[in-house]
């Protein structure tokens, strides 16, 4: 039986209320801490420096550290639910935050410290006599992955001419993972994580009209302005650098010697995350959505079966599969179609040389198959005992605007500011190439005066669904993301800061479980196998720095967690005080 479900309702909490307070609200008889934010040393041995609140580290210690913008995380059980690694993303960072005088000056150890405050992270954590988590320092697990460690390639792209550089002219091995955002953990142990928003991070100079680049959203500019002393990050001059990215990264963190992989099979994306389901006959099933406005939803499936023996004995599963792009039809149909180089449009006159140009091209390659354009796809989420699959699409200012996509079945609301969740069910098992789908929410608020903007929420009103799991009770986790640019104005004036909700599938109730401080975005959360300790991440408290002199707009003003210095991303450990399973 799963943990806590002996007869107990499935919500058995009282509601938060919303809240526009500069602290983490947790419900009547659960207490939160702060474990790890950025800056803490992750504690690699002999390596510890400590963090330096004015941000004076230097590019060398950053890399040491936890990075910034923590986001998708799971927990790996060295000791059941009292020791383990947690494993998390950085997803990005905030240069006002970074470094002492933002980007006053730049210089190369800038560049060095903003590509370590990126990426990846494991550290080993345990459960102290009193309750309390802590890190432990040092551990032989303690890591740090960034945006220059050497990673492998694998999959159909590996070694194809579109993934070739200067530096690299075997197309094997790229220095590190951008833009980190959900992630998910495999059935053998490993970690995959998304990269997201990579094309941001490169400048572009020369040839505007490459369409495969004006496709993945590259444009002229400075990007992160990395470029200027690292080279690669100059798309003119590099071309083929960006291809390497937008890839989902697959990471052992059981074994402190792995080499991070690249896995081209599961297709290059704009990927939020990449969540995982075995078939019944043991085949890996990649769920990952594409988060950007009218982009697409992905589903992996393996060859091979898995085996016994973790990651050591999967290195090659997520490397030879079908990949397959969403569908929604208006009868509340769907279908998976194949992406698959010689496949009705995909061929060679059309472009596609061959499945390493189809993956490395997979939106191109969507668009010919006619797939469904979406209202940015976020975190996927596996319902194990019902066999569900649920997607948050966060929203889509832009549906039904002028120059864009009309509203269509699987996204029905022009103007969609507060976003939706969707829900299905395969055609037999997980790797089914048709599917029934419904919306399991419409998010919103009814006091709205616009009808898209009302909703149809039962119980706890919210707006923009990102983060989304569902734990071993069967509860589904919701995470929001309200950006800091419209929050407490508007149509969100009454939704307060972001917030951690809890649904419960067959009835569709939603009772608000947290809500986080000024600013933040409720990112990862996860729980203990016990269902005991809750982790969730708080990512950018006080978004924007820039604003924080700001008295007009206290909104953004953020000295979370510390109540001094500056705001930092944070992992925030929740348990019931009698110790009961979170939730009940
Ligand atoms: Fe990184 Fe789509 O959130
Ligand atoms: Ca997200
Ligand atoms: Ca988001
Ligand atoms: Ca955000």
């Amino acid at each position: 039986a799963s943990p806590g479900s002996e007869g107990g309702p499935l919500l058995g909490f009282k509601s938060v209320p919303l809240s526009s307070a500069d602290a983490i609200q947790v419900p009547e008889g659960y207490a939160s801490q702060v474990l790890m934010p950025w800056g803490e040393p992750v504690g690699i041995a002999g390596a510890m420096p400590a963090f330096k609140p004015d941000a004076s580290n230097s590019g060398a210690e950053q890399e040491l550290q936890m990075g910034m913008h923590h986001d998708g995380l799971h927990y790996y059980a060295l000791d059941g639910a009292r020791r383990g690694l947690l494993v998390m993303n950085h997803e990005y960072v905030d240069n006002g935050l970074l470094f002492a005088d933002g980007e006053k000056t730049w210089n190369a150890d800038k560049v060095r410290k903003a590509q370590a405050a990126h990426g990846v992270s494991v550290t080993e954590i345990t459960q102290q006599a009193d309750g309390q988590w802590q890190a432990v320092r040092p551990s032989r697990h303690a890591r740090r992955f960034t945006a220059a460690t050497p990673m492998a390639v694998q999959g159909p792209a590996a070694g194809h001419a579109l993934m070739k550089t200067a530096a690299d002219p075997a197309g094997r091995r790229v220095l590190g993972t951008l833009n980190n955002c959900a992630s998910g953990k495999t059935p053998w142990g490993t970690y995959l994580t998304g990269e997201e928003n990579w094309a941001y991070y490169f400048a572009l100079d020369g040839d505007p009209d490459n369409a495969h680049h004006k496709r993945w959203g590259l444009r002229k500019g400075k990007g992160t302005r990395w470029h200027e002393h690292d080279e690669r990050f100059d798309a003119g001059k590099h071309p083929n650098e960006p291809n390497r990215f937008g890839w989902i990264v697959e990471i052992d963190p059981f074994d402190p010697a792995s080499t991070p992989v690249k896995r081209t099979a599961v297709g290059r994306a704009a990927h939020e995350g990449a969540t995982v389901a075995l078939t019944k006959d043991g085949r890996a099933v990649v769920y990952s959505g594409e988060d950007a406005r009218f982009e697409y939803l992905y589903k992996f499936v393996s060859k091979e079966r898995m085996k016994p023996g973790g990651g050591a004995a999967n290195a090659t599963l997520l490397d030879e599969g079908v990949l397959h792009v969403a569908r929604f039809d208006a009868d509340g149909r769907g279908r998976w179609l194949p992406l698959v180089h010689g496949q009705g449009p995909l061929t060679a006159a059309n472009g596609f040389a061959d499945q390493g140009e189809v993956v490395i091209k997979a939106r191109q390659a969507s668009d010919a198959l006619g797939a469904t354009k979406l209202d940015r796809p976020e975190w996927v989420a596996l319902d194990q005992n019902t066999r569900e699959v649920y997607c948050a699409l966060t929203n889509n200012s832009r549906r039904g605007g002028d120059k864009d996509p009309g509203t269509d079945a699987a996204n029905p609301r022009a103007n969609n500011t507060m976003g939706h969740v969707l829900r299905w069910k395969e055609a037999g098992d997980f790797d089914g190439e048709t599917f029934e789908w419904t919306h399991f929410v419409l998010a919103g608020d009814p006091a709205n005066e616009r009808a898209e903007a009302k909703g149809n929420v039962r119980g706890d009103i919210f707006g923009c669904p990102d983060g989304l799991w569902v734990d071993a009770r069967g509860v589904l986790w919701i995470g929001t993301d309200m950006s800091s640019s419209v929050m407490g104005k508007g149509e969100f004036a009454r939704l307060g800061n972001n917030m951690l909700l809890a649904a419960d599938p067959r009835s569709g109730e939603v009772r608000r479980f947290l809500t986080g401080p000024v600013g933040c975005e409720i990112t990862g959360s996860t729980m203990t196998p016990d269902g005991r300790t809750l982790f969730i991440n708080i990512q950018h408290p006080g978004e924007t720095p820039s604003e924080i002199s700001d008295p007009a707009n206290p909104m953004r003003f953020s000295r979370w967690p510390d109540g001094v210095g500056r705001p930092r991303s944070a992992t925030v450990v929740i348990r019931k005080r009698d110790g009961g399973v979170i939730g009940t």
